[in-house]
């Protein structure tokens, strides 16, 4: 027997006056704990906290705390879009590298512009989380091929079901890889200083019975040195007009260790994560996270009392780098102004 299936990562339970329910990472994978929010500030802190994580998951999870934030305030129909607003302003504010968080928020603006009722927020929200599971099905299917029988794959963070709501981004694509029959092993970074690969990786890609093995972030680039990578796949939390693009931090280093010893290096990422409107990866705000996640090991202070610590939470890798984006939208190579132009060209 294996292991029991986790619930869902994001749930909304019953109708206009229902509650979100968000499968809370932190404890992952030893406690299963799902989080009940009943209003918006406990959205924003399961956010803040990292409860709920991955831009794709992270969006949906901003939607649903719209519903909550303006239900709550209960506007009358000439104020509702100034409520709704508000609402989307202290969401945007908790974490601001994924675009998928301002995307799901600009979407639920549009829909109060356009009808001022909860119920039509709540469309809109659960329209949000029906999309993203679509468009996890969607890469999975453009971007399982890519995947070699017999390959050792590398792969960053946590891209999973725990971070959308369908089966991931880059790790949709290795799922559909196994199912249609490829055979291949998965070296998983264990993604310091949270440990997102170590905790959550290692136990999505365990579960589906894919041969996975852990790695410390530094020994990326001696393994990628020595042939021991054959193809690496990483999401995204913001990808620039011209493809350059953010995820968790270290991705940079992987993407340079893959470029130098010629290993493709390929982006998963729904084009709810595209940025059009950035030109470059030098306009993308990187979130800078508590010290203190540096100076511990899962919650263990390792670091002598008085050492202070850099914490940003990704890095930005540029477009040279990367083999290919795979989107719901099908596969895009360079030159990537011109491709995600023409991915754009006929609307989101
Ligand atoms: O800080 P996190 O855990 O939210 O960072 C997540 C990542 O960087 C993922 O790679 C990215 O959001 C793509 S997930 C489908």
């Amino acid at each position: 027997m294996g292991p029991a299936p986790l619930p869902a990562t994001i749930a909304w339970s019953g109708g206009l006056d229902g509650h979100l329910e968000i499968l809370d990472q932190t404890r992952l994978p030893h406690e299963c704990v799902v989080v009940r929010c009943d209003d918006v500030d406990t959205v924003i802190d399961a956010i803040v906290r990292l409860r709920v994580r991955g831009a794709p998951a992270i969006g949906v999870a901003a939607g649903y705390g719209l519903v909550l934030g303006v239900r709550a305030l209960n506007p009358l129909p000439n104020a509702f879009v100034d409520a709704t607003r508000t609402i989307a302003a202290r969401l945007m504010a908790a974490r601001p590298t994924a675009v998928n968080l301002q995307w799901a928020l600009d979407r639920g603006i549009a829909a109060a512009r356009s009808e001022p009722s909860v119920e039509r927020l709540l469309h809109e929200a659960r329209t949000i989380h029906e999309q993203d599971a679509a468009a996890s099905r969607a890469m999975a299917r453009h971007g399982h091929a890519l995947v070699r029988d017999g390959a050792t794959v590398l792969t960053h963070c946590n891209t999973g079901r725990l971070a959308t709501a369908g089966d991931g981004t880059a790790l949709a694509v290795l799922f559909a890889a196994w199912q249609s029959g490829a055979r291949f092993r998965v070296l998983a970074t264990e993604t310091r200083p949270l440990l997102q690969g170590a905790r959550l990786t290692a136990l999505e890609l365990h579960a589906a019975g894919i041969p996975v093995e852990l790695v410390v972030d530094g020994a990326v680039a001696g393994l990628v040195a020595r042939g021991g990578v054959d193809v690496a796949f990483v999401g995204a939390d913001r990808v620039a007009a011209n493809g350059d693009f953010a995820n968790k931090v270290g991705t940079y280093g992987i993407a340079l260790a893959c470029a130098a010893h010629r290993v493709p290096f390929h982006v998963v990422a729904p084009t709810s994560t595209f940025d059009p409107r950035i030109p470059d990866g030098a306009r993308i705000p990187i979130e800078e996270r508590d010290a203190n996640e540096v100076l511990a090991v899962a919650g263990n202070r390792v670091a002598a009392s008085g050492v202070g610590a850099r914490n940003p939470a990704f890095d930005v890798t540029p477009a040279r780098l990367v083999s290919s984006f795979v989107t719901e939208r099908g596969c895009v190579e360079a030159p990537y102004d011109v491709a995600i132009k023409a991915l754009f060209a006929t609307g989101r």
